[in-house]
């Protein structure tokens, strides 16, 4: 039979269906920027192509019908005035093709032509080009296929969309959540309230509690002040009318505090400027409401935009920064700091707030330079507990700019701290105040990681640190993140936190409200890992948008009882072959908290005997945390697990060992 010649055609990228890329910024344009302008390349303009976000990552199934692919590709004009730096690369069946090495604005467009006979899935890809993925919108110009006998190919995105539910539910009867231990100073006032689900009405008893505490039996909350220094082993007690539950608690009165990884929320990711005091108020409402308060979730943050903006059209932001004896001012969505304080704490809940040791926040807003002190009595006679202090305009003030537009000095701050002692400076001054208010302040820096903050950030009274840039619900970004952690790890210990940055799961849109664009096997990962980190855990989303996902992430107590472990560890990543990275966090009893977590665009299907690397020998009961149930005992008859991850997604177990 005579079968027709294969007809060799042309196959414009931007004929696919973009939507299928995965990017760091913004959505696939199809001809056009990322921000929607016409692609253009060191002044070249061009009518076709695929305009992206690095980290982008796009796949395409040729299934062996495309001789050739060429492009031209660079980084778009769009963002003159900034820095940014990708590189462009080809894969073909997971082999690298072609790469352009790092290109730059301004840098002409890159011809690329790439063979691809037989290449059955082709993986566009534009990387960082090694300083942060800021700005690097990049195009695949003029890019297209030279194909034989096909005239379109499928763009796929392997991560499953399809949400599931792994947490159960908790029982009827009475179970104590969240932490066990508790740090307080001298003096200072205490306030804890216990995390238990179980049926309502409850009843709470705390026995063995310090002289000066006393508890509310009808509310679980415990206040008072302990005037002496020691660990006091308490036992809390819940009681409804299907049984009781009790758990050990230990109070530590001394010098540190934030004993386990703060817990809470923070307004930024979901509000960013749109913040006001009606809001925060409603987002503690909603963290009893959802139940979130009965798993140890406490602190209310309020990030950037309480305070007065020094030139917004937004008259409610607009007002005096500061009164005439130096005090600052909130803008007129708050009005009155301690009344809203107040009522968090009436609610058994703690209260943060945000400033920078610059003039100017980084979203313009007064800062607390040279009014250091005045700012931290502010924030211990309204009775907050929480500060963070973000670099922001501080780069301004050491070149002496700090009058200038604040954006601008702010983008300075990522060229680095200065030398050391410029860099812990501003940190020292505000640690110092903060610890001469007759209250507790969680201590929150944040400066992006510069300078190895988390070799000195407890020194200047530190609880906790950002480790790297702001996060995004991306899982470009969300990957950059959790792979720069392990630096730091070593430093992480009980009052001592690296911050990873807050939990992008949920309603989140920073102003534009939508829902994460974290798949959900990433979000599972996502909060297995900020867990297995140790990572202060504050979500960002709009708290009263909780849909039943985002509620079952953050409300397993086995996931979150490895976060709060009292041994404070941070895991590392102890294990890779090729995507698949093991993370080990030992724990407090003796047992080891382990996340295969599955990096990669293909599934993991393996089995895995390597325990041994992963420091772990004996007999074992292995626990899925996140299905709540033990999975295999290892030593005795058994000796492999069988990992089965999808792509993006995480196995989380707990390995202890046992004795039967
Ligand atoms: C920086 C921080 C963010 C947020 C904003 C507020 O970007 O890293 O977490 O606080 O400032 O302007």
């Amino acid at each position: 039979m005579w079968t027709a010649p294969l007809e060799a055609q042309t196959v414009w990228l931007d004929e696919l269906d973009l939507s299928a890329a995965t990017q760091g910024f913004g959505m696939p344009g199809k001809n056009k920027s990322v921000d929607g302008k016409p692609i253009t390349i060191a002044g070249k303009t061009f009518k076709r192509g695929f305009g992206t976000h690095s980290v982008s990552s796009l796949l395409i199934l040729l299934d062996g019908k495309a001789s050739s692919f060429s492009a031209m590709v660079g980084i778009d004009d769009e963002v003159a005035g900034h820095e940014p730096a990708a590189e462009f690369q080809i894969f073909g069946d997971g082999k690298k093709l072609w790469s352009s090495g790092i290109m730059r604005l301004g840098d002409s467009a890159r011809s690329c032509s790439v063979a691809l006979s037989g290449v059955k899935k082709l993986e566009l890809v534009v990387a960082d080009g090694g300083n942060g993925n800021y700005y690097d919108h990049a195009d695949w110009a003029d890019a297209k296929f030279e194909a034989l006998g096909a005239n379109a190919f499928v763009t796929i995105n392997p991560v499953s969309s399809t949400p599931y539910i792994l947490t159960p539910a908790p029982p009827a009867t009475p179970r104590i959540n969240g932490a066990s231990v508790f740090g307080v100073r001298p003096g200072s006032p205490f306030l804890f309230r216990i995390a238990a689900t179980g049926e309502r009405p409850m009843t709470f008893s705390a026995l063995g509690l310090p002289k000066g505490l006393k508890i509310d039996p009808r509310t679980g909350i415990i206040t008072g002040r302990v005037s002496n220094a020691g660990t006091f082993n308490v036992t809390l007690g819940a009681k409804n009318a299907r049984g009781t539950a009790s758990k050990k608690f230990r109070i530590v009165c001394g010098d540190r505090i934030g004993l386990t990884p703060p817990m809470g929320w923070n307004s930024w990711n979901c509000f960013a400027g749109e913040v006001s005091a009606d809001k925060v108020k409603r987002a503690a409402d909603a963290l009893i409401k959802s139940g979130l308060v009965n798993h140890g979730w406490t602190y209310i943050n309020i990030d950037d935009f309480w305070q007065n903006h020094r030139d917004s059209e937004d008259q409610t932001i607009r007002g005096k920064l500061r009164d005439d004896s130096g005090r600052i001012v909130a803008n007129s969505r708050f009005g009155n700091m301690k009344l809203l304080a107040d009522y968090v704490h009436g609610l058994g809940l703690k209260i943060g707030l945000y400033s920078s040791p610059g003039p100017w926040t980084c979203g313009g807003c007064a800062g607390s330079y040279g009014y250091e002190k005045q700012d931290a009595e502010s924030y211990g006679k309204w009775g907050f507990d929480y500060l963070k202090y973000d670099w922001c305009s501080y780069g301004g003030v050491i070149d002496g700019m700090a009058d200038n537009d604040p954006y601008k000095v702010g983008s300075l701050s990522y060229q680095g701290g200065g030398d050391l002692p410029t860099a812990v400076k501003p940190f020292k001054i505000m640690g110092d105040y903060l610890r001469e208010q007759p209250r507790d302040i969680i201590y929150s820096l944040c400066q992006y990681g510069m300078s190895d903050v988390w070799k000195w950030g407890g020194s200047v009274g530190g609880t906790s640190w950002r480790t790297t840039n702001d996060i995004t619900d991306t899982w470009a970004s969300v990957k950059s993140i959790a792979l720069e952690q392990d630096k730091a790890a070593a430093w992480a210990k009980p009052g001592n936190w690296n911050d990873p940055d807050m939990l992008v799961v949920g309603t989140v849109g920073w102003g534009n409200p939508h829902p994460s664009r974290l798949k959900p096997d990433e979000q599972y990962l996502h909060i297995s890992l900020w867990s297995l980190f140790s990572s202060p855990l504050l979500i960002g989303c709009d708290m009263e948008k909780l849909d039943d996902f985002t509620l079952n992430l953050l409300t397993n107590d086995e996931v979150i009882a490895v976060n709060q472990d009292p041994l404070g560890k941070q895991a590392t990543c102890v294990y890779t072959d090729g995507e698949l990275r093991v993370y080990v966090k030992e724990l407090e009893d003796g047992s080891r908290a382990v996340g295969f977590c599955n990096f990669g665009l293909e599934k993991v299907e393996r089995s895995f005997r390597d325990f041994e690397k992963l420091g772990i020998s004996g007999r074992q009961t292995v626990r899925d945390l996140w299905r709540q149930k033990d999975v295999a005992t290892l030593g005795a008859t058994q000796s492999k697990l069988t990992l089965n991850i999808p792509v993006h997604g995480v196995l989380l177990y707990k390995f202890s060992p046992s004795n039967r």
